[in-house]
């Protein structure tokens, strides 16, 4: 594995190690993630940019076996978003090139506790250039969209979640309804 890539794992590992807290974790990983974008970049292989046409592109880049750590590339063409979703994990997101855009969401009840009656106000929006980095934590679930829009450059982002990211929650914003789908590796969402 190439040494950059290596380097930041085995410092995401050491934060899972040092801490349950999410926010503590997020912290400590954080500035590792914009080190990892600084690097050279070699780690990032021809798949790892894959697009597809009509929905953003997830490339799997390293899966922990242990199923508590995830790492994607994903590549987003202009006007390419997310489902309004929540993860239900800590995550960690960096910018490799692009501008990415962050919609987010709060649930006006505080902790959902159903998939149904749910509402949502809208937040603020976050514009991330290259070499950005922000991060999530569920307390309570960290609600958004995620993007680019129209007209825009393709963007590439890091994302590294806390758990196996093979399905998380959406949202139906005007029903006030959720819904858990799974979701395959090297597929959409
Ligand atoms: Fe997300």
């Amino acid at each position: 594995m190439h040494t950059a890539l290596q380097a930041f794992l085995t410092g995401a590992r050491a934060a899972i190690t040092a801490s349950d807290d999410a926010a503590d974790r997020v912290t400590r990983i954080a500035p590792l993630m914009r080190r990892l974008l600084q690097s050279d970049r070699a780690f990032l292989t021809a798949d790892h940019f894959r697009s597809a046409p009509d929905h953003y592109q997830r490339n799997a880049i390293h899966i922990a076996p242990e199923g508590d750590l995830s790492l994607f590339a994903l590549v987003w063409l202009p006007g390419q978003w997310t489902p309004v979703h929540d993860h239900g994990s800590w995550g960690v997101v960096g910018v490799v090139q692009g501008l990415l855009e962050e919609r987010s969401y709060m649930a006006a009840d505080g902790d959902i506790t159903a998939d149904t009656g749910i509402r949502l106000r809208r937040g603020g929006v976050i514009l991330l250039n290259p070499g950005a980095v922000t991060s999530f934590v569920p307390n309570p679930d960290h609600i958004h969209m995620t993007g680019v829009a129209e007209p825009g450059e393709t963007c590439v982002s890091l994302h590294l979640y806390g758990r196996n990211m093979n399905s998380f929650h959406i949202y139906d914003v005007a029903a006030g309804t959720r819904r858990l789908i799974s979701v395959p590796h090297q597929e959409s969402r």
